[in-house]
């Protein structure tokens, strides 16, 4: 073997974007150690929507249990997240993916990819437990203008990577990477997933609808994790190539933010026209803003809203969703060792 073989790429020469000296499939020796510690905690969360049992929701949803106020802030998150999985599913696989020169953060969007699959299912398994009108649910990005919306913003970022003509070796087109990194792993998984979570978790804390709440456990967990790397990502960009992170495009992620912050807010409130289970459609607007803020600090943008937390529990239950072991719940056991046997 020539030298030149011997020797190969350096692990210094690996980069996120734009790498050209170490190909993609080079995932040893490692550079990014987060991407990989990102990778395990996800297999270590591995869980399946259909191991948690439904039958005290099925219950409750068929009984007077539930006000109708109740009711639609349930059908609500179930018709924003039913859509919002794919969104992010199909971003990562058609447009994030194949800009990420590296590895080790590859086989990271690969198990977020497969998570995201695993919350599609989640709702599917939920509106079919329950015996909702599917059509209903997975319609609402159209029918619900304060979804439309969300989603809309959405879509728009995941189609300017989708143009053939798209590349990230100019600074424009790193710019416009790095935002819709931005748009979906801070806002989309960082904001617009929170209210949902909160509204969910809250029927979870008084005992109801505690199937759905555990499903949604399960995602916030997953979840943390995309949001974390999705940081980490951004963050190394950035420190790669500081030359994109100008005051201009500084100001236009705030900008875009603080947009997403009022859709969001608008989403919150039209679920909860009168508040339900001690929640106050009020009380979003502080726990929107001041979500958004934790998201600013993490990707060294200034904090704009400085609202105090209305609603302390949910850390409580982030903390706890963490330490919880989830397979006391479960109602079935994995089959990998049987599924080992080829006859
Ligand atoms: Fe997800
Ligand atoms: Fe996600």
């Amino acid at each position: 073997m020539s030298l030149l073989f011997e020797n190969g790429p350096s692990v210094k020469q690996k980069q996120l974007l734009n790498g050209q000296q170490v190909t993609v499939n080079q995932l040893m020796p490692l550079k990014y150690h987060w991407a990989w510690e990102h990778y395990l905690n996800g297999c270590a969360n591995h869980w399946m929507p259909n191991e948690i049992s439904m039958n005290k929701d099925i219950e409750t949803w068929r009984s007077h249990a539930l006000t109708e106020a109740e009711r639609l802030v349930i059908m609500r998150n179930l018709g924003f997240f039913a859509t919002a999985e794919s969104l992010v599913g199909n971003n990562l696989v058609l447009g994030i993916f194949k800009h990420i020169t590296n590895a080790e953060c590859r086989q990271y969007l690969l198990r977020q990819a497969f998570e995201e699959a695993v919350h599609s299912h989640a709702f599917l398994y939920i509106v079919e437990s329950l015996g909702l009108d599917e059509h209903e649910v997975f319609t609402m990005y159209h029918t619900i203008p304060t979804i439309a919306r969300k989603d809309a913003f959405e879509m728009k970022l995941t189609s300017a990577l989708l143009d053939p003509h798209f590349s990230t070796q100019t600074s424009e087109g790193a710019q416009t990477f790095l935002q819709n990194l931005i748009g979906y792993y801070v806002i989309m998984e960082g904001i617009f997933f929170y209210s949902g979570f909160a509204m969910i978790l809250s029927f979870h804390r008084r005992n109801k609808m505690t199937g759905i709440g555990e499903q949604f456990q399960y995602i916030l967990r997953d979840e943390t994790i995309h949001l974390n790397f999705g940081i980490d990502l951004i963050n190394g960009i950035k420190a790669e190539k500081p030359a994109l992170w100008t005051h201009d495009f500084q100001q236009h992620m705030l900008a875009l933010i603080q947009e997403a912050v009022e859709l969001e807010i608008a989403y919150a409130q039209d679920c909860l026209p009168q508040g339900v289970l001690g929640l106050q459609a009020s009380a979003f607007r502080q726990y929107v803003q001041h979500v958004a803020d934790r998201r600013l600090e993490r990707i060294g943008l200034p904090v704009q809203y400085h609202s105090p937390h209305p609603f302390p529990w949910m850390s409580e239950t982030i903390d706890l969703s963490k330490e919880k072991n989830f397979f006391e719940t479960r109602v079935t056991e994995y089959q990998a060792a049987s599924t080992l046997r080829w006859d």
